[in-house]
């Protein structure tokens, strides 16, 4: 008994030591959730091993920690134009400031996620190991640079940089220290039991009501979409997406088999699954966003030396793709292949997500969606977006779709209920709007509220009016300030009217406000934010450079938070 107790002395002794001992730092910026999906991956295969780990959201990492870390890993997407995801804009921001540290002695490891059909494909990866190996660091094995269909790139990746951490730490920590870090980060991580269905393992549930929300005239189809989770044990918080996983025209699936001479009930594999090549074509392979791994591809399984020729030029390549769906290659070069080479030279669809506009203390077991119907005409077709043209047009009573809930800790309603809150959400932005509004109107918040919406036409284009004047009736909305861009010679947007009430923005940021974005990160945010600093500049007499911290801090604090795409 007692040599027992003796022996354990040591041990406990040794997790004491541990936590001062250097952890592999897995730090992450992710926009859809996928990098975070990756680094939580590495995190527990590395505490598998019995490797100390800290896990970290970039967006709650503290940059001068940097320089305490000896092991670094870095997951990181791109968006936009090459863009960092806002959870890492800190962090990016930092590495190229004059504030950033001599990084002498880290070991780093970057992996990168991106899209190939974007000219600045994985930019912001590279970008950080650039700078952190300016910086000093050592690159410990080659970046990985993933596209959307990365699940078994990164997994490989992530082994092989847990090996090479492995006796690194093990070597500067003493062997076999045991995991005592808790996983950081994860601070505001869901109270929701976890269900379940995820991203790998989707629910298949059942569309309800589908309705246009958008009017007869109006240049755009917006519908609201309702979905049963009826029986999945799928929780969500407000600020929440949902994954969808949709269904392709069969029609198009039908015309496209035809065209190439292959038999429908023909059998092909995916991985260990079989299935006919028309339900694999519907179900399972990306035929709308195109990318330009598939035309090389499909040029190759075909000998399309023109097309081909097409593949080899990237600029040029980018631009045949600009106005060109998946099937429209396929339509415009028919060719001999086999139905198994066919869904070969295609991608795995990837899940589209959509900020959920519905709370589910009001709406329970259900899940609604703000969704824009995608449609434009090219090529003597009209194309539909592939997730929007099912939910909005082709989805019949009764049909399933595929969906799981991601996360988002990044855009989260105040913990205290009387912090104000601002939220600017023109377009389907409206949609997570409608979850705080509904949120709040279940636990009886009392705090003042205050909704900026915008779109081109008030009679046509005014998102979910009814509920919203009921909420301002009730007092659930405190302030609709609207701009319907194209109801007068001038445009007016959102920023806008923010300009226009800024001494009273700028009193509620003074009083704690949160302030909130969501719809189009390529103009709409970006304008907002300048909006947004010229209020402080105006109102709160600082100088651009003062503006530009007061904005930071409200970063810094979760008082500013975008859902942008
Ligand atoms: P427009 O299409 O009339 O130019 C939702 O799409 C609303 O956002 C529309 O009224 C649209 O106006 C407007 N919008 C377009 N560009 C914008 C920008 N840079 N900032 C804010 N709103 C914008």
């Amino acid at each position: 008994m007692a040599a027992a107790a003796n022996a354990a002395t040591p041990i406990a002794l040794q997790e004491t030591v541990s936590v001062d001992a250097s952890p592999l730092t897995i730090l992450y910026g992710s926009q859809t959730g996928n990098a975070k999906g990756i680094a939580e991956e590495m995190a527990s295969k590395a505490k598998a091993r019995g490797l100390d780990v800290k896990l970290a959201n970039m967006a709650d990492y503290k940059p001068n920690q940097l320089k305490n870390e000896k092991f670094l890993t870095i997951v990181i997407s791109t968006y936009g134009e090459g863009e960092p995801p806002e959870q890492a804009e800190k962090l990016y921001n930092f590495l190229s400031s004059k504030k950033a540290p001599k990084l002498d002695g880290v070991q780093v490891a970057v992996i990168g996620l991106g899209d190939s059909s974007y000219e600045f494909f994985c930019k912001t990866a590279s970008d950080f190991e650039e700078r952190l190996s300016a910086l000093g660091a050592t690159v410990i094995t080659e970046r990985a640079l993933l596209d959307v269909d990365y699940d078994e790139a990164a997994a490989a990746w992530v082994d092989g940089a847990v090996d090479l951490f492995e006796p690194e730490l093990k070597a500067l920590n003493g062997a076999a220290s045991p995991a005592v870090n808790g996983l950081a980060g994860f601070s505001g991580a869901p109270q929701v039991a976890e269900s379940i269905y995820n991203k790998k393992n989707p629910f298949t549930a059942e569309v309800g009501e589908v309705q246009k929300i958008t009017g007869r005239d109006s240049l755009k189809d917006v519908r609201h979409v309702e979905i049963s989770l009826e029986g999945s044990g799928l929780q969500y918080q407000s600020g929440d997406s949902l994954g969808v996983y949709f269904l392709n025209d069969s029609l198009v699936v039908d015309e496209v088999l035809a065209l190439l001479k292959i038999d429908a009930d023909e059998a092909v594999r995916i991985g260990d699954d079989s299935k006919s090549v028309r339900d694999a074509l519907i179900e399972d392979f990306e035929l709308t966003q195109s990318y330009p791994g598939f035309v090389e591809k499909y040029a190759a399984a075909t000998g399309n030396t023109e097309l081909a020729e097409i593949a080899s030029d990237k600029a040029g390549l980018r631009d045949y793709l600009s106005d060109r769906q998946i099937y429209d290659v396929i339509r415009q070069n028919p060719g001999e292949l086999t139905a198994q080479a066919l869904i070969e030279s295609l991608r795995k669809q990837q899940p589209r997500l959509y900020s959920i506009a519905s709370s589910q203390k009001e709406v329970e077991e259900e899940v609604h969606l703000t969704i824009a119907v995608v449609e434009y005409d090219t090529h003597e077709n009209n194309h539909l977006g592939g997730c929007s043209g099912f939910l909005g047009r082709r989805v019949e009573d009764g049909d399933k779709v595929r969906v799981y809930v991601e996360h988002n800790d990044s855009f989260r309603l105040p913990e205290n209920p009387e912090a104000p809150v601002i939220m600017i959400g023109p377009g389907t932005g409206i949609a997570p709007f409608r979850s705080f509004l509904q949120d709040r109107e279940a636990d009886g918040v009392e705090g003042n509220s205050w909704l900026f919406f915008g779109n081109p036409h008030f009679t046509q284009d005014f998102l979910y009016q009814v509920e919203l004047q009921s909420y301002l009736k009730s007092g659930v909305l405190s302030k609709l300030s609207v701009a319907f861009s194209r109801d007068q010679a001038q445009k007016i947007y959102v920023q806008d009217r923010i300009v226009e009430n800024g001494a009273e923005l700028f009193e509620w940021l003074e009083k704690g406000a949160h302030l909130y974005i969501c719809g189009d990160g390529n103009h709409m945010a970006k304008d907002v934010h300048q909006a947004l600093l010229s209020v402080v500049e105006t109102h709160g007499g600082r100088s651009a450079e003062e503006a530009e911290a007061y904005v930071e801090a409200l970063r810094d604090d979760k008082r500013y938070q975008k859902d942008v795409y």
